[in-house]
């Protein structure tokens, strides 16, 4: 320890030199012209990055997205949905169609008329097929819009109300489907040239109409009858465009469900439903857009 006595010393003054003045080899005033450039430079680097995020906020609106240029063409849900699209159930052993029925419980709730009674949020908007309801512009002013109401009774022996099973006890199973929601969109109906001929008896003004057939070949008789029920066999255009979870808080959406009454049993069949409109598109990479497909595996 002794022995090192001259280059502590050294490190000592290097600390704080007293002759100079100076701590860690500058001047006081040194250290506060190097504090100050630091505090000065990353002020303004803050300064940048804040006011870069601040202007790209002020171009974006609170209640409609800014860019929308790349959503696709709304997706079709259905319910009940399983796992590779396969219903399949044993209509005398109820726990095997219970998960199914739950789950069209579970969709229907929000559709319960006496959660659809306050004035100030719901309004009629007729049973039949109308034009688009326009609630003005998505901006903030004009508060929340009022939502047309959709009673689940228009889904008739679907609507759970008069068969609690919605068809599965029986081997009739619904199937009950919906466009998935996108802000700001118009869905058009389609031309009437370019529809399939089972689609284009279906009265066709103010509606985007849906349609299921066997997806293969041949199979015609297996799919069985189809029932349709909602309004108008489709969603209709006056429950457009919707404004947005923020401005449409309550916002319904149609619902179309599809009643399998003679589907053939003990065997597979598989059945594609389609939505048919001007600006509504099939792709071959998303099995749901605009489409889809179930497999039905129905014994006794
Ligand atoms: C369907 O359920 C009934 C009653 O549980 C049973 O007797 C029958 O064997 C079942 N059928 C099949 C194909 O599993
Ligand atoms: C579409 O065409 C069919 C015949 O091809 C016709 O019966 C039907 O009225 C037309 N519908 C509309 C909305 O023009
Ligand atoms: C159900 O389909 C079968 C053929 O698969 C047919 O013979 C029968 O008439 C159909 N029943 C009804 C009510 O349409």
């Amino acid at each position: 320890m002794a022995g090192n006595k001259d280059s502590d010393g050294g490190w000592r003054r290097f600390l704080w030199n007293s002759e100079k003045g100076e701590f860690l080899g500058r001047t006081g005033c040194s250290w506060f012209k190097i504090f100050m450039f630091y505090l000065i430079f990353y002020g303004c680097l803050a300064g940048i990055f804040i006011g870069t995020i601040q202007a790209m906020l002020l171009t974006l609106s609170n209640y409609k997205p800014t860019y929308q240029d790349r959503v696709a063409p709304p997706g079709l849900s259905h319910t009940p949905r399983s796992l590779k699209s396969e219903i399949a159930f044993n209509r005398s052993d109820k726990s095997t169609y219970e998960k199914y029925v739950k789950s069209l419980e579970d969709l229907l709730h929000p559709y319960t008329d006496e959660l659809q009674t306050e004035q100030m949020k719901f309004e009629d908007c007729g049973v039949t097929p109308d034009s688009y309801k326009d609630r003005g512009s998505a901006e903030a002013e004009a508060g929340q819009r009022m939502a047309c109401r959709f009673y689940r009774s228009l889904l008739d022996k679907c609507s759970g109300e008069s068969d609690a099973s919605f068809g599965f006890k029986e081997g009739k199973p619904c199937l009950i489907v919906k466009l998935n929601r996108i802000v700001n969109f118009r869905p058009r109906a389609p031309d009437n040239h370019s529809l399939p001929e089972a689609v284009q008896n279906i009265q066709m003004a103010n509606v985007i109409p849906i349609h299921c057939k066997n997806k293969r070949e041949g199979e015609e008789d297996k799919v069985g009858e189809i029932q349709y029920y909602g309004m108008g066999q489709g969603f209709p255009l006056q429950y457009y465009p919707y404004y947005g979870k923020r401005l449409h808080p309550q916002y319904l959406q149609p619902l179309v469900a599809i009643h399998f009454t003679n589907v053939t049993q003990n065997q597979e069949v598989r059945i594609e439903c389609k939505v048919y409109g001007a600006n509504i598109d099939y792709s071959e990479k998303d099995r749901y857009q605009g489409r889809f497909e179930v497999k039905f595996t129905i014994t006794s």
